[in-house]
């Protein structure tokens, strides 16, 4: 069973609904005031069973990253490399994984760079999850009811215990996920995530439980939100994890 997975961080969105001058994953936030992009990052960059990221980025923002993560990290992470994204999180994924080879790595995956809020328990038991079933995404229960609506009228109430909210990291073993992508490319289908493409093939996805706090920065309200989190947790843990990542 292989022991290592290569890492797709997503970074290549404009983050337009949340309206900043800025792509949203380059905000800086928390007391260290690191662009939001980095706390996923880190994450990966500490994982040993991680042996590359894949940092997907658009062409404008290169310079500026480069520049903050040599101002935090003295250099450039060995195990972290720049590609540039497409138009659509599909075809940065696309382009991601197009740099990742079947031959060197078995497993592959997938994150979006605005969800800071990941760990290493989670990461791994995701991992576990997917070299056991070559597929598997993390996901929480809903909370609230679900219902199908179209034009303000309710078309269906969904039966809540079978409802999960889908998020990311989602792993996959590599040919599977190429396979997907390939599969999505000839009949020119956008999924908001892998997993979808990955279940159009018939294969079965898998779901490791994720956390309600691993939602995606997506509107100024979540934003708010991850600078309360991340006030929080490095209040608690301050810097007493200082291991060296470089
Ligand atoms: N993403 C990407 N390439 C794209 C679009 C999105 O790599 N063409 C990344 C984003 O950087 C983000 C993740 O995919 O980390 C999830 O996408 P989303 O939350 O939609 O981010 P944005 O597309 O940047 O935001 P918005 O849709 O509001 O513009
Ligand atoms: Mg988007």
């Amino acid at each position: 069973m292989s022991k290592t997975y290569e890492a797709i961080l997503l970074a290549a969105g404009k983050g337009e609904r949340l309206g900043a001058a800025h792509n949203k994953v380059l905000l800086p936030v928390g007391k260290e005031k690191r662009p939001l992009f980095d706390y996923a990052l880190r994450v990966f960059l500490k994982d040993e069973s991680c042996r590359r990221v894949i940092l997907v980025i658009r062409q404008p923002d290169m310079l500026y990253m480069k520049q903050v993560l040599e101002s935090f990290y003295h250099t450039i992470p060995k195990k972290l490399i720049f590609i540039e994204g497409g138009s659509e999180r599909q075809y940065s994924v696309e382009k991601g994984l197009a740099e990742v080879s079947s031959r060197e790595t078995e497993y592959v995956m997938v994150h979006d760079a605005a969800r800071p809020f990941i760990d290493q328990k989670m990461i791994q038991a995701l991992f576990k999850e997917a070299q056991a079933t070559k597929a598997a995404v993390v996901a929480i229960p809903a909370r609230d009811t679900m219902k199908r609506i179209k034009d303000r009228k309710v078309k269906e109430t969904l039966y809540r215990p079978e409802v999960w909210q889908v998020q990311t990291p989602q792993a996959f073993h590599v040919n599977v996920l190429k396979e997907a992508h390939q599969q999505a490319k000839k009949e020119d289908y956008l999924a908001n995530e892998e997993g979808e493409l990955v279940e159009r093939l018939g294969q079965q996805v898998s779901v490791v439980l994720g956390s309600p706090i691993n939602f995606k920065v997506t509107t100024p309200e979540d934003l708010k939100l991850a600078e309360g989190y991340l006030m929080r947790q490095e209040s608690i843990h301050c810097t007493s994890d200082k291991k060296d990542i470089r």
